[in-house]
């Protein structure tokens, strides 16, 4: 049916050689890459393999698992946002949402009803209750280009890990922004232990807003919601949210602090 018109003809082959690269469940052009499906699940949402899914969903943090049994003693997840704006769009950077040291597998699969069917996955589970690096917090793009970013999880076996490699972890997250998995990962010789990964998309409804040379409008208080970013051992600060200011230095400004910030991402969603 498709055959006769040359636009439709390239569309068919689009989706063939998207379907033939799509083996990798990270994105294209991430690395390290994995054909390994790692299930996402937030209380019944399981977005998989780039699909579009609201940004309420991925609120909570989600339950992660395998769907073969892992035979490995420890494992780590973390996620990253592949598409967060940059004041020289359509520059991006990319973002450290996550990184859970301490997972171990479950021995049996358990029953997950999703919106994607009944997914029968070995949880990944925090039964030591170890702190993580960088507690998870969702993605909520802001209206800025690109409006759709690539959350990625992948999930690395850790079993072997040195202390060294906790440390460079560790020191690696100190910064979220400009987080590059494979230079971490290489850093903390887990270069080749990704052994699971997924994305999805997660879109502003837009429109974009052009970012202004001064940080005008919700500026006036910008200064004081300066966050150092320095390394703290737990890690657990960090951007709530990607419509935090980064300037040229790096250093993370909240419009008007977090709280108020908070309040106008609300004011702004609502008011679409
Ligand atoms: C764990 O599984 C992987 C792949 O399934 C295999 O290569 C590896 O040898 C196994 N390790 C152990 C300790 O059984
Ligand atoms: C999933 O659905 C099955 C029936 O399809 C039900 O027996 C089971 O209790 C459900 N599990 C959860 C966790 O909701
Ligand atoms: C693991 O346990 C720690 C400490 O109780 C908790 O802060 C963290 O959120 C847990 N992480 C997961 C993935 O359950
Ligand atoms: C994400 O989904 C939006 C539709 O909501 C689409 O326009 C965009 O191209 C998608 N982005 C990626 C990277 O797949």
């Amino acid at each position: 049916m498709s055959y006769q018109m040359p636009t439709m003809l390239s569309k068919c082959v689009t989706v063939l050689m998207v379907a033939t690269t799509a083996l990798a469940r990270t994105p294209n052009g991430f690395s390290p890459a994995t054909n390994t499906d790692l299930i996402v699940e937030y209380r019944g949402f399981a977005p998989q393999n780039g699909v579009v899914v609201a940004r309420d969903t991925t609120v909570p943090e989600p339950r992660i698992g395998t769907l073969t049994r892992l035979n490995g003693t420890s494992y780590a997840v973390l996620m990253i946002d592949l598409d967060i704006p940059t004041d020289n769009p359509p520059a991006t950077n990319t973002l450290l949402h996550w990184m859970q040291t301490g997972l171990t597998p479950a021995s049996t699969a358990t029953q997950l009803n999703t919106t994607m069917g009944t997914i029968r996955a070995f949880l990944l589970e925090n039964g030591t209750n170890t702190a993580p690096i960088v507690a998870y917090f969702g993605p909520n793009p802001p209206a800025r280009v690109p409006l759709s970013h690539r959350y990625t999880q992948i999930l690395v076996d850790t079993s072997d890990i040195t202390d060294e490699g906790t440390q460079a972890l560790r020191t690696a997250a100190g910064a979220l922004r400009g987080f590059n998995a494979q230079q971490v990962l290489t850093q903390a010789n887990l270069g080749d232990k990704v052994v699971a990964g997924n994305f999805y998309n997660v879109t502003n409804p837009g429109p974009a807003t052009t970012p202004s040379p001064t940080t005008s409008g919700s500026g006036s208080a910008a200064t004081g919601g300066t966050q150092s970013g320095t390394g703290s051992g737990a890690g657990t600060g960090g951007p709530s949210t990607e419509s935090d200011v980064v300037t040229a230095g790096g250093v993370v400004m909240r419009p008007g602090g977090a709280l108020v910030g908070v309040v106008m991402v609300g004011a702004v969603m609502f008011a679409l």
